[in-house]
């Protein structure tokens, strides 16, 4: 039998193993994404030829017996703690990631202060990027006094696992970047899938067992997935990503996966000459630079988590002499406004088809809620017709391809948020159940639109209201 390899090839993109080398990953289709990597026996995803003995009995037990509830760390940080699920769990591993230079050293900074000072719990940052000065430079700019945490420049998993692997050691452990990190059993270079994931392990395995939380910083590649192979999020219990756009203040933290809480929560901050502040209410800032009045714009009452936040959705159609005029979209997804598009012209006879196209959602809010759509196609119809969204209205409500208006969930809660913010009418579709008919508007003058046709149609009645004066 021929010899196993001791090194194959290893997509950085998708984790696929080959045993030769080529320019294309078969797995997903990723150009010169393929590095050699020895993978001897420890690592996990190495195939080992362990002698085949015999196991140790498991022992099964009922779902109702008592279990410990260690109380979570938290650090008063709110947007934090919500994001969370209410606070860091011992023993658990939280994964971070985020494009270049969007502030997440600068979070965990501020996050590590506010756990020690708040809640007296004992913190380390492990910096693999920056020099021990770079991170106090930081920390002083963000006016944090020396003893608040512990500090160190390292990249060795092993000077790392030694140092925390101590019963009174630090309760929660910054890793700035685990891409930075190495086991030095391996030979490939920090950062590949092989390292990412040995380093990985050994730290959360150690997290676990030492009780510690574990704060993993990630890169995000191009496409904007965390760098390295998914079985790092699967390691992990929870994912957060950090995003915001450049050339905005706001940044939002968002849970994509949580083991000890619920998912699809954010947390909205505002990167300022002090760091990162809380924003106790992301409306009224997405609102804020809003003008009314205007055709194009309509203001969507959407639902992140578990809390309301209303945004504006922009929408601009202008002539093009070209063959395939441009569509495009900022915070949405494109394919979901070629829908649109397509609803509004077979269902409701809008024809935008000589026209180019561009949606923005206002703020650097990024929206994946199908209850979006009345909201974006509200916006679409009012800049073809160039007549306004009816003053103070917020709208919302899913879209299907016969042009029916669908229910959405928590109708109430989006309704009070926006009477909250002094809105005064809603569009809205039709509820789901009969019995929910009477539900509370909030106060709100509400229209129920249960066809798009009915929302072309009132912009007609609207435009033909303008033109009469
Ligand atoms: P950083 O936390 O280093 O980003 P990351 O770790 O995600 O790469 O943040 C870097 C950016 O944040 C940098 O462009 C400067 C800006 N910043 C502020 O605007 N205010 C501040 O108080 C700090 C510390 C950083
Ligand atoms: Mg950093």
């Amino acid at each position: 039998m021929a010899k196993k390899p001791s090194s194959s090839f290893v997509c950085q993109s998708c984790g696929s193993v080959y045993a030769k080398w080529a320019g294309r990953c078969d797995g997903c289709g990723e150009w010169n994404s393929l590095v050699e990597e020895t993978l001897p026996d420890s690592v996990p995803g190495g195939l080992s030829k362990r002698a085949s003995k015999r196991g140790r009995q498991i022992e099964f037990v009922s779902l109702d017996g008592a279990s410990e509830n260690i109380p979570r760390h938290i650090s008063c940080n709110k947007e934090f703690d919500r994001v969370c699920g209410g606070g860091l769990v011992p023993g658990s591993a939280v994964l971070i990631g985020g494009d270049p230079g969007i502030g997440k050293s600068t979070l965990l900074t501020q996050i590590l202060a506010a756990l020690s000072r708040q809640s007296g719990v004992r913190c380390a940052y492990i910096s693999g990027e920056e020099a021990v000065d770079q991170v106090r430079l930081r920390a002083k700019r963000l006016g944090l006094k020396g003893d608040d945490f512990e500090l160190a420049s390292a990249t060795s998993v092993r000077d790392i696992s030694s140092t925390l692997d101590q019963v009174d050691g630090p309760r929660v452990v910054v890793i700035d970047s685990i891409q930075t990190m190495f086991v030095d059993s391996l030979d490939s270079a920090p950062g590949t899938v092989s390292q990412v994931r040995a380093s990985s392990h050994e730290l959360i395995n150690l997290a676990k067992a030492r009780g510690f939380c574990l704060l993993l910083v990630g890169h995000v590649t191009k496409e904007g997935v965390i760098a390295g192979p998914k079985v790092l999020e699967h390691m992990v219990d929870t994912v957060l990503t950090f995003e915001g756009e450049r050339g905005h203040h706001f940044r939002i933290l968002r849970a994509v996966k949580n083991r000890f809480g619920p998912t699809d929560e954010i947390g909205v901050f505002e990167m300022s000459e002090q760091g990162l502040e809380e924003v106790a209410n992301p409306s009224a800032l997405f609102l804020a630079e809003r003008r009314g009045n205007v055709s194009g714009a309509a203001v969507f009452a959407g639902l992140e988590g578990s809390r309301p936040v209303l945004v504006e959705i922009q929408a601009l159609v202008s002539p093009s002499q070209q063959a395939n005029p441009r569509r495009a979209v900022v915070g949405w997804d494109s394919g979901r406004l070629a829908m649109i598009l397509a609803v509004l012209e077979a269902r409701c006879g809008l024809v935008l088809a000589g026209n180019e196209v561009y949606l923005n959602v206002a703020g650097g809010l990024r929206i994946s809620e199908p209850a979006a759509d009345m909201a974006v196609a509200a916006a679409l119809i009012s800049a073809a017709m160039d007549v306004p969204v009816p003053e103070e209205t917020v709208v919302f409500g899913e879209i299907g391809l016969s042009g029916e208006v669908r229910a959405v969930s928590q109708a109430e809660s989006r309704m009070k948020e926006a009477a909250k913010l002094g809105f005064l009418r809603a569009i809205i579709p039709p509820s789901r159940s009969k019995k929910n008919c009477k539900s509370s508007t909030q106060g709100l003058e509400t229209k129920t639109i249960e066809h798009l046709q009915d929302l072309v149609a009132l912009f007609a009645a609207r435009s033909v209201d303008k033109a009469r004066g």
